[in-house]
């Protein structure tokens, strides 16, 4: 039923990328993409913010799996049913509590923690837990198996909208991180588990990207920065937000004719064709710089090596829609 993908032995999706170039919104898509043919998918947003709920037209999330959409599958030959996608927001508080409760069974001691501000302090003054709690969260319901299922596992798919590309090497690289808070006991083994999962073909960083300058500075440099940590891999270039492209490229070379545009302007009647002519000319030229520009980031983007993808810009916004749109995008390019 399902033709091969790009990433058919991924489990565990990171989605990184800088600051406001589309990672909530492009993990969100890819969730979808992968919630076909009867698959369960879990997103996971991390920082805090409920942008899934709001994505999703929902309220907010609590700290709990919910199903959240249910992908349409390809209607067109009835074949693929389609299948759910399910969300958690991960906060580190609930995360510990979490983990306090899965390893040493004491949840209600957890909350009394949590009442008198312990769990606050835990996780404010070690940012490198903090980190080691939420991703172990991510692994655990990646691994987490179910009898009865098709493959024994809960998800098949697990999306985790991840930090930004400047914190995404520390993010990931858990056992670094506890190093030096942990030498032995629950919370190195802990970290050793999660890193098992993160340093295996299971996992794949994803890195989203607009066609300009300083995201794909950051793109290219958080690649290296994965590449160089034995086990990890690089997944795909999401290069979220495409403009576009109005004439071709042989088009956009030629140096508008201003008394030809003056003269066609004013036989369509036309006032002030001559500064109308002007002013198109100005758009046209900003537009070939433009595309100019994006055509040379894509180049470096290519020459990094990952698959690339492109979605495009919606210019309407994004509502449920248009992030089914963006889907369907993805799975026709062979991201999912
Ligand atoms: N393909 C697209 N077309 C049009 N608008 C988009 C597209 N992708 C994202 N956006 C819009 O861009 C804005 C930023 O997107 P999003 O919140 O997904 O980025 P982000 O990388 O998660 O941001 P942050 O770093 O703040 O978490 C949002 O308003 C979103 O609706
Ligand atoms: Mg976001």
């Amino acid at each position: 039923m399902a033709r091969d993908t790009d990433w058919d032995g991924v489990r565990l999706h990171v989605v990184t990328g800088k600051g406001g170039t589309g990672k909530t919104t492009v993990a969100a898509a890819l969730a979808l993409a992968l919630a076909h043919a009867r698959r369960k998918v879990l997103l996971i947003e991390t920082e805090g913010r409920q942008g899934i709920a709001q994505l999703f037209d929902r309220p907010p999330l609590p700290y709990e799996e919910r199903k959240i959409a249910i992908a349409p599958g390809e209607a067109h030959d009835g074949r693929d049913p389609g299948g759910d996608v399910y969300a958690l927001a991960i906060d580190p508080e609930g995360a510990l509590l979490d983990y306090l409760q899965m390893f040493y069974g004491m949840r209600s001691a957890g909350v009394a923690l949590n009442r008198l501000g312990m769990v606050d302090f835990a996780t404010t003054i070690a940012p490198g837990l903090s980190d080691v709690l939420v991703t172990g969260k991510a692994t655990e319901a990646t691994r987490r198996k179910q009898p009865g299922t098709r493959t024994g596992f809960t998800y098949d798919a697990v999306v985790l909208d991840a930090p930004p590309t400047g914190r995404i090497g520390r993010f990931l690289n858990v056992s670094a991180e506890v190093s030096g808070l942990a030498k032995v006991g629950p919370v190195r083994t802990h970290a050793d588990t999660v890193a098992n999962v993160i340093k295996s073909p299971q996992t794949a960083v994803h890195f989203v990207c607009t066609l300009e300058e300083m995201p794909v500075q950051e793109t290219l440099d958080g690649i290296a920065e994965i590449r160089a940590v034995p086990g990890m891999q690089v997944g795909g270039i999401m290069i979220n937000m495409a403009r576009p492209v109005m004439l071709s490229r042989e088009e956009l070379k030629v140096q508008p004719d201003l008394a030809a545009m003056a003269a066609a302007l004013s036989a369509a009647g036309l006032y002030d064709a001559e500064s109308l002519a002007g002013s198109l000319a100005d758009e046209l030229s900003e537009h070939a710089r433009l595309v100019e520009l994006a055509d040379r980031e894509r180049s470096e983007l290519e020459a990094a090596g990952p698959p690339i993808y492109e979605l495009p810009l919606m210019v309407e916004g994004i509502d449920l829609a248009a992030l089914h749109k963006l889907a369907a995008e993805l799975r026709d390019q062979g991201a999912a």
